[in-house]
């Protein structure tokens, strides 16, 4: 079979993949069946191409062509995940992975020098949709995450990381910063789809990513006394949901008050969640954003004294666990000055999304391209490419390997 050198040949197989009939879009967890589908289906499309693959001690699969005399120090690495949000669209996180595979193609028909190595890496968890904690793969590699603590978390039903891992084949003792994986990345470039309109506004189909906006997740815990919804009064209830809407509309208006920062509450969980039940207990997920670290606190702070307020006025409780953080991110100025220099008319966004890239930043010299998403909408089904869009994020993307793969 000849293989696929177009991106939407490769996604041609990928959108059988992970489709969630109940929420619409794509709902790919890590480790679950949809995943571990798409992780053999990167493996098998890296062997087409005779790149070697191999899986590093915290689930990321690695396909590597090797650079002279066989050496894999000082490699150009580009890629991103194949995990998905809950009913997410299409594009997060495969696009990347497939606009690498076609650059190497790109680089392969061109008959490109390769003077260092190249690899092309599949991140886990990069959405922390299952275990609760975004670019988990990247900061156990790194090292921004504690492997002890990793092994502590469990998905919605309860399943530990550890079995997900041993289903998805990789050793959960061996977890944890990972500097022979580090040692090995000259570069790194992920490819995105673009997940805001900054593309559509500027008419232009690929740009190069400047910096990443500080993301964290943090669940306010509201408890009160649960009790039967027929048999107890109304004025005899401390109903934790009820406590909840009031929070979940002050997170809004906290977060109005302060420029530049977005704050959202996309989850909810009462406890134990009957139709005929007062909670006894409701967790709210709220996700903070702004560019400033010390502002993003500052505002949980103010949402986390305002929610006590609010829920005292239920007779409720608030308490407040922080689950991730990951701190604004500016690219190496060098890495995108010399992108902008392969790439002259693509225009220099910020990212509102977090990515694997903005952890490996701390590390290595990172850059990243977004292609444009016609719809601006992510984390969606209504996210969108244009077949022609995504040929020409995988040709840029190539042409940026190119560049850095000749000395
Ligand atoms: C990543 O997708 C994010 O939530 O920013
Ligand atoms: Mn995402
Ligand atoms: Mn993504
Ligand atoms: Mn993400």
């Amino acid at each position: 079979m000849s293989h696929p050198s177009t991106v939407s040949g490769l996604l041609t197989d990928v959108r059988q993949v992970g489709r969630d009939a109940r929420r619409g879009g794509y709902s790919r967890f890590t480790y679950s069946d949809a995943d571990l589908e798409l992780r053999e289906w990167f493996v098998a499309e890296a062997s087409r191409r005779s790149l070697d693959v191999d899986v590093d001690r915290n689930g990321a699969i690695w396909a590597w062509r090797p650079g002279p005399g066989g050496s894999l120090e000082d490699a150009v690495v580009t890629g991103s995940h194949v995990d998905s949000v809950p009913g997410g669209g299409e594009f997060d996180g495969p696009l990347g992975i497939a606009s690498a595979l076609v650059a190497v193609d790109h680089l392969d028909a061109s008959g490109a020098r390769l003077d260092r190595p190249l690899a092309v890496v599949l991140f886990p968890e990069e959405e922390g949709a299952r275990f609760g904690q975004a670019c988990l793969g990247s900061q156990l590699m790194t090292g921004a995450f504690d492997p002890v603590a990793a092994l502590d978390l469990r998905d919605v039903d309860g399943v530990s990381l550890a079995e997900a891992l041993r289903r998805g084949g990789i050793d959960p003792t061996r977890l944890g910063r990972d500097d022979q994986a580090l040692s090995r990345i000259g570069a790194f470039v992920e490819l995105h789809v673009e997940q805001g309109r900054g593309l559509i506004d500027l008419g232009q189909p690929v740009a190069i990513a400047s910096s990443i906006i500080g993301h964290g997740l943090w669940r306010l815990t509201v408890s009160g006394e649960g009790n039967h919804a027929g048999a107890t009064a109304m004025d005899h209830r401390r109903d934790p949901l009820v406590a909840a809407a009031a929070v979940i509309a002050l997170v809004r208006d906290a977060a109005r008050e302060v420029p530049g920062a977005r704050a959202t509450v996309g989850r909810v969980q009462p406890i134990p969640g009957g139709t005929n039940v007062i909670a006894s207990r409701v967790d709210v997920w709220v996700d903070v954003r702004h560019d400033d670290d010390q502002v993003a606190r500052s505002l949980v702070s103010t949402i986390f004294d305002r929610a006590r307020r609010a829920a005292a006025l239920e007779g409720c409780d608030v308490t407040l666990t922080e689950q991730s953080y990951g701190g604004s991110v500016d690219f190496d100025p060098t890495l995108r000055d010399r992108l902008a220099a392969v790439l002259p008319e693509a225009p220099i966004l910020r990212s509102g999304a977090g990515h694997d890239a903005g952890v490996l930043a701390d590390v290595v010299p990172t850059a990243m391209l977004f292609t444009r998403n016609p719809t601006g909408i992510s984390h969606s089904p209504e996210e969108q490419i244009e077949e022609a869009d995504a040929e020409s994020g995988a040709a840029a993307l190539a042409d940026v390997l190119r560049d850095l793969l000749t000395l």
